[in-house]
Formats: structure tokens, C-alpha cells, sequence
């Protein structure tokens, strides 16, 4: 279901300004919705403020600056409506340090990469509308505050939480050029995304290579299709079935359409920061042994990208 069909702005916080949040806040304040962001130090809200708000780089190369309400997490204004775009390691944090804030009726959105913030997210805010969010939306940070973005993609969103369940539909309209669509199974779409993420980022963090070394080279090829079968295991025996076709094939098409970009854990590690392998690779080993499902390829990404992340 597209959302394009309602007018209603409304009060939005958003909690993560990497480059996914900045585009949504540039968006949604585009839009005339109320935005606030909600840094995580003074350094930061100094940051935004000398920068003169957020800057966007449309995909024509128009650059603007918006200017964009911020506040810390502190503050105790009540939040409607919260999209949290922090890297997954951190959402649970994130969620935790505004928890108080949230109206009894509040939306939440966890828009990240990986499996397991979700549902433990869920089970620790049981009362809460809670939806989970999986995008396509290309963008990256030139600098603090000022992001560009890279492509239009899509940002496919579904209700988590028993209360999102039950709840109206969640309003996201007008939301500028963000293509959302609110759909059933977003438990799937994220499993077809950590299966994707699992193919090519650890390979690609641990060879140092832009994704279309993984399809040109014959053994990067060889080891990705190997921990694609693998994954494919994993999820059917968790009854996630993938795509139609088979996950290499699926893993080889983006690897050779983003030939040229460095993937989202080979940057984490090459700036020095955690990486999401817990998230991806790690979550699929967690169920792996749930099942009972050998997951020796993974494994042995998942111990080399912490290994590496440790030496780094
Ligand atoms: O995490 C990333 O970098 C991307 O999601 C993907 C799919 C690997 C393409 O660059």
C-alpha cells in the first residue's frame, strides 16, 4: 500500500543523523512536517548549528540547507513519532534513552540494517507501536550534517509490535520524494536483506574490495556462493524462504549493479567503526544453531570480521 494518499503532517523525531536520517529529516521538514533530531551531544547540536542545519545534495546535484530543529535525548517533550536510523548495534540503546519520552500512542519505526534490534525491541517495549523498515534509498555522508544523496530507492515498512498490528494503518504522507510503502511481511523483506548483506559485506570487508571484485573474481565468486547456499539453508529452516531465485543470483545482481561502491561493513571498518556483522552474519549463525543447521561458512566470516574489527 503506497502512503501518498493522505495529507497529514505531523511531529517526527529522528534518532541516527547518518545519512539516512538526514534524508528522511530533509524530507519530511520539505514536506512541512515538524522535525526534530535528537543528537547525542552538545558537540553534536553545536555541529548542526554551525553547519546551519542539514545539508542535502539532491540526485541533480542541487545542494540546500535546511534548517532542521535538534535537541539531546534529555529533553522531556513527549515524541509522537520516532524513526530510529542509528547502525543496529545501537537501536536498542537509542530506543532505550527516549523510551520515557514516548506518548502512550506512540509510532516507532527501526529503520536499519540486520535482525535481532527488532525483536528485542519488541519483547523489551511489548506496549509500544513498533514498526521495522528496510530501504533501498542510496545516500552518504560528505560530512557531518551534510548528505548526499546517491539514489532513489524504496523503504519498505510493516508493523512489528502486537499494538502496530492492531493499530490504524501509520501515516508517513507527505514524505517528499522517500518512496514508503507499508506492507504485511516485513519480517521477510528483512530476512531477504540480511541474507543479501551476508553475501557480500563480510567477503568484501575481509578482501578490502569494491563489491564487483566479488562477482569478477573467481575465488571471492566461489566463496560467496558457497555462503549463499548456506544462508538459503539457514532461513528455510527457520521457514523464511528467499527470493525466487536462487540467493547467488540475487547477491550477484547487486554486487555487479553497486561494482564500484565499497560496502556498508568494508567502510565501517576502514573508518575505524563497529561494523554490523553481529547484526547480519552473526544473527543468521544465532539461528543456525537454534535449528540445529551447520553454518560453517559463516562462522568463519563471523569470527574473521571480528578478528579484524579487534586489529584494526
Ligand atoms: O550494506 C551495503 O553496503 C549494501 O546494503 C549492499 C547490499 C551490500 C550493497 O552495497
Amino acid at each position: 500500500m503506497m502512503c501518498s494518499q493522505w495529507f497529514i503532517t505531523m511531529h517526527w523525531h529522528i534518532l541516527g543523523a547518518g545519512a539516512i536520517g538526514c534524508t528522511w529529516a530533509v524530507q519530511l521538514f520539505k514536506s512541512r512536517h515538524d522535525v526534530t533530531l535528537i543528537l547525542s551531544s552538545n558537540e553534536r547540536l553545536q555541529q548542526l548549528s554551525t553547519n546551519g542545519g542539514v545539508t542535502y545534495q539532491a540526485t541533480d546535484g542541487e545542494i540546500k540547507t535546511y534548517k532542521v530543529n535538534a535537541e539531546l535525548a534529555e529533553k522531556n517533550t513527549p515524541i509522537q513519532n520516532l524513526v530510529i536510523c542509528t547502525k543496529a548495534y545501537s537501536t536498542i540503546n537509542a530506543l532505550q534513552s527516549v523510551a520515557d519520552r514516548l506518548s502512550s500512542d506512540a509510532n516507532v519505526i527501526l529503520l536499519q540494517n540486520g535482525l535481532g534490534p527488532q525483536q528485542e525491541a519488541v519483547t523489551l517495549f511489548p506496549e509500544l507501536s513498533i514498526w521495522a523498515a528496510t530501504t533501498t534509498d542510496g545516500a552518504y555522508l560528505r560530512s557531518p550534517f551534510h548528505v548526499v544523496r546517491a539514489g532513489h530507492g524504496e523503504t519498505l515498512i510493516g508493523a512489528i509490535s502486537r499494538k502496530a498490528l492492531s493499530n490504524k494503518p501509520l501515516s508517513l504522507s507527505p514524505s517528499g520524494d522517500l518512496t514508503l510503502s507499508l506492507i504485511d511481511d516485513i519480517e521477510h523483506k528483512l530476512w531477504c536483506k540480511v541474507a543479501i548483506n551476508a553475501a557480500i559485506n563480510p567477503l568484501t570487508a575481509l578482501n578490502n574490495c569494491k563489491n564487483g571484485m566479488l562477482v569478477s573474481d573467481a575465488t571471492l565468486a566461489e566463496k560467496m556462493q558457497a555462503v549463499c547456499r548456506e544462508v538459503e539453508t539457514i532461513a528455510a529452516s527457520c521457514g523464511q524462504p528467499l527470493f525466487e531465485k536462487p540467493l547467488y543470483d540475487m547477491a550477484v545482481s547487486i554486487a555487479t549493479l553497486t561494482a564500484e561502491n565499497y560496502s556498508s561493513m568494508l567502510q565501517d571498518i576502514q573508518k575505524k567503526r563497529s561494523t554490523e556483522i553481529e547484526q547480519i552474519t552473526g544473527f543468521l549463525c544465532k539461528q543456525a544453531e537454534k535449528t540445529g543447521t551447520d553454518a560453517p561458512q559463516n562462522r568463519r566470516l563471523l569470527q574473521q570480521v571480528r578478528q579484524l574489527s579487534l586489529i584494526r
